[in-house]
């Protein structure tokens, strides 16, 4: 049973390591990530917001499993940025946070799907901007990092309110210790990684 974390639980702070294998458990957690997604209205879903510290990341445009399509990006590598655009994002890990950020308005991508199969592909527009968002979770890093400092300034009273529910969530034992958490990755990634 998977469930989303939310700022500032320690993996999304974590660079996720390469995949080396797949397996049935870990395509039934792919198809996890998706229903998760769906049902918290994301488009994209990297593997530590699931507290999984796997390279890959689900994606779909439309935000719909009736419409658009299903796409896993494994060990993705972005290359070739060009011109910028600016544009609202939000996050599953950080719900009805929103700020402006400016990111490369084309990128290539290449990654691996669940099968094997090399993705390669050049990317623009919403697709190109869920891609960098979703590459910078498995790097660690989150939207809010990318906005300008007046951006950051609005956003930080309402980044203080999740600071206060982690505690709050930590005291009671609702999200594990630093220590827990780290033996629990390490496991996951000597069985995948
Ligand atoms: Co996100």
């Amino acid at each position: 049973m998977l469930k989303i974390v939310h700022y500032p639980h320690p993996i999304l702070k974590r660079p996720s390591k390469p995949l080396r294998r797949v397996d049935d458990d870990l395509r039934s957690m792919v198809r996890e990530m998706f229903d998760l997604m769906y049902k918290a209205k994301g488009i994209g879903l990297a593997a530590n917001q699931v507290d999984l510290p796997l390279r890959l990341f689900v994606v779909n445009t439309e935000g719909n499993p009736e419409k658009g399509k299903e796409l896993v990006f494994i060990n993705p590598v972005i290359s070739r940025p060009r011109g910028t655009a600016e544009a609202e994002e939000g996050c599953l890990s950080i719900p009805s946070v929103y700020g402006m950020v400016k990111r490369p308005k084309e990128v290539d991508i290449q990654a691996y799907d669940l099968q094997g199969n090399e993705i390669s592909a050049s990317l623009s527009g919403m697709m190109a901007r869920v891609v960098q968002h979703e590459l910078d979770h498995l790097d660690g890093t989150l939207f809010v990092e990318r906005m300008s400092e007046a951006g950051k300034m609005t956003v930080d009273p309402e980044l203080d309110e999740f600071r206060w529910e982690f505690q709050n969530l930590r005291s009671t034992g609702g999200i594990p210790s630093d220590a827990e958490l780290a033996a629990k990755w390490e496991e996951w990634e000597a069985k995948y990684c």
